[in-house]
């Protein structure tokens, strides 16, 4: 397993669309548990293949307190259910911002695994939140969209004088 690189806003590289994955196998596995590894390396509790340079349909998240609960999800597709609720979210690709954002509490997911096996289940707060989050990433969204241009402008000079000082 190794750490991968994570790229920072505003890259251009985090607004590409993922395509789907069609060869499933070890090298999708392999992958995954790669993302996982650098998630918990960040650490965060989510992370897209899209935030390290890689644009197929792959997300990873683990909310649970004990870091002992990944779920590794392919090509997944998201049913939106419950009340919307205004929460704080971050991203490992604008380290250091917290801004609430807008999201649905509860959602059904469908998925498949590293091997193709399809399943579906059902999420809510936390993990709900984080799997729109991460599924965003894969169509180039980042969770600064929802805010209003003052705002994102005012991150995006904030990160790139950090990124200026950290050279
Ligand atoms: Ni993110």
């Amino acid at each position: 397993m190794s750490l991968l690189n994570i790229l920072r806003y505003p890259d251009h590289r985090l607004r590409t669309k993922a395509r789907p994955v069609v060869d499933f196998g070890n090298i999708i596995e392999n992958f995954a548990n790669d993302l996982l590894e650098t998630m918990y390396a960040a650490p965060g509790i989510g992370l897209a293949a899209t935030q390290v340079d890689v644009h197929s349909r792959i997300v990873v998240v683990d909310t649970s307190e004990n870091r002992d609960e990944p779920h590794i999800l392919v090509n997944p597709s998201l049913e939106l259910h419950g009340e919307v609720l205004k929460v704080e979210e971050g991203c490992l690709s604008l380290p250091g911002i917290y801004e609430p954002v807008s999201r649905s509490q509860r959602i059904v997911v469908q998925a498949q695994t590293p091997l193709g096996e399809s399943f579906t289940f059902a999420a809510e707060g936390m993990l709900a939140v984080c799997i729109q989050h991460e599924c965003d990433h894969l169509e180039g969204k980042l969770f600064v969209d929802y805010l209003s241009s003052l705002k994102r402008n005012r991150i995006r000079k904030k990160l790139n004088k950090q990124q200026t000082q950290s050279e």
